[in-house]
């Protein structure tokens, strides 16, 4: 089991007697596939010495704050930016009080200070601290302040006594942390989702456009926030309500779609393609309406620019999901769109008839890559959105 496969953790160790716990902590965190790096208080290497810390981790040990040596290779603020979760064990009720005040008189407090990930601190103390007012009183404000308490749990102290304020087991511990970072398969990737359809104006009042409803990409960008992801949603007109995203892009034509997806492209890790983005446009848009003067009209339509094609065939590239709608030989015009686009996926469904797909709640997608394939069968599109982010995920993570 690797829970913590190349997670990055910063240990923080201070000084109290549990700290020799915290060399069975930083061996557990490893074999959990964390990447660990460890900074003592000057107290803390009274209990344990660097050295015992650096061998485990296999990464050089920070005490002091401007030391010449450890901030040549990584500065005290590049190390404050490193970790995902800063991880404080033990923590003594002196270290707990200096956070919650804000102090920065050492490394590890100004780590804290600047820290721009998640902290958690598993307490170790006398019962009688554990219990103090000032304790009780710094504990909340720093829960309030979103710092996760780990612990502690009770039992025998080391200073003979029995009760609150132990430092709980290395492997309790451990599996807390795990917890904590187990939120989502894409915590800090970026993930740009289009979808709905586009309108192509034919005049004022009227347009091309097609079947979307949106659902299968709003689902997408749903599970994607919930996967930890930053979501940029790029979406045609729709009537569903815009959900929760970093940021949401409206647009209507193909041409502002591709537009609105180009630029963004650069700075995302991977682009989902769920929008029906309309393969033609009318050569010429009418300024005014269109009257009915004629037995027959035509109309004349010219391509659009392929967006997932455009990034296909483009050199620094988000990881590509492409989507592919068929009424037959869904396999054959699948693949033959993941390779003509150099796509890294592409799901593809039935469309028309009863198959589920345009303006339904729930869909089945077939799911190819180069080397594999994926069934997913007929779910409510949320269901499915899952499904197939987590399918996303791990292609992502073995190319990656
Ligand atoms: N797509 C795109 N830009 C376009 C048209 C489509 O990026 N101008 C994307 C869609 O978002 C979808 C994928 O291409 O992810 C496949 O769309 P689909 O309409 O199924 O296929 P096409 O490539 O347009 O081919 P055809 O219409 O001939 O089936």
């Amino acid at each position: 089991m690797t829970t913590l496969k190349n997670r990055r953790i910063l240990l923080g160790v201070t000084g109290g007697i549990a700290a020799y716990k915290a060399a069975e902590l930083t061996r557990l965190l490893l074999q959990q596939g964390a990447t660990v790096r460890v900074v003592m208080t000057s107290a803390a290497t009274d209990f344990v010495a660097p050295l015992t810390f650096q061998a485990l981790s296999g990464n050089p040990v920070h005490v002091e704050l401007l030391d010449p040596a450890t901030e040549s290779a990584m500065g005290h603020i590049e190390l404050a930016r490193w970790p995902e979760l800063i991880l404080i064990a033990p923590a003594t009720a002196d270290f707990i009080a200096k956070m919650r005040i804000g102090l920065a008189d050492d490394l590890l407090t100004t780590l804290c200070l600047a820290a721009e990930g998640r902290i958690a601190v598993a307490p170790a103390m006398n019962r009688a601290m554990w219990d103090h007012p000032a304790t009780r009183d710094n504990v909340s404000v720093l829960a309030a302040r979103g710092v996760v308490l780990l612990g502690p749990g009770s039992g025998a102290q080391a200073c003979g006594e029995t009760g609150p304020g132990r430092m709980l087991e290395p492997a309790e511990i451990t599996a807390g942390v795990s917890c904590l970072l187990a939120r989502g398969r894409l915590a800090a990737r970026r993930v740009l989702i289009s979808a709905g359809p586009t309108r192509e104006p034919i005049d004022p009042v009227r347009f091309i456009s097609n079947r979307s409803s949106g659902k299968m990409g709003y689902a997408l960008a749903e599970a994607a926030g919930r996967a930890g992801a930053a979501v940029t949603l790029v979406s045609g007109p729709t009537v569903l309500p815009v959900p929760a995203v970093a940021e949401y892009v409206p647009v209507e034509t193909a041409a502002q779609m591709a537009s609105a997806i180009l630029e963004r492209a650069p700075s995302h890790d991977i682009y989902i393609g769920a929008a029906a983005i309309a393969d033609y446009r009318p050569v010429v848009t009418e300024s005014g309406k269109i009257k009915k003067d004629q037995e027959a009209m035509s109309l004349q339509l010219t391509r659009t620019q392929d967006v997932l094609a455009t990034l296909g065939g483009s050199g620094s590239r988000p990881f590509l999901v492409g989507f592919a709608a068929e009424t037959d030989r869904l396999e054959e015009h699948a693949r033959s769109k993941l390779a003509a686009k150099h796509l890294d996926m592409i799901a593809a469904n039935w469309v028309g008839g009863t198959a589920g797909g345009f303006d339904r709640d729930e869909n089945a997608l077939h799911v190819f890559w180069a080397d594999g394939e994926h069934h997913l069968p007929m779910a409510p599109k949320q269901r499915i959105a899952e499904q197939l982010i987590d399918l996303i995920a791990d292609r992502y993570d073995e190319k990656n």
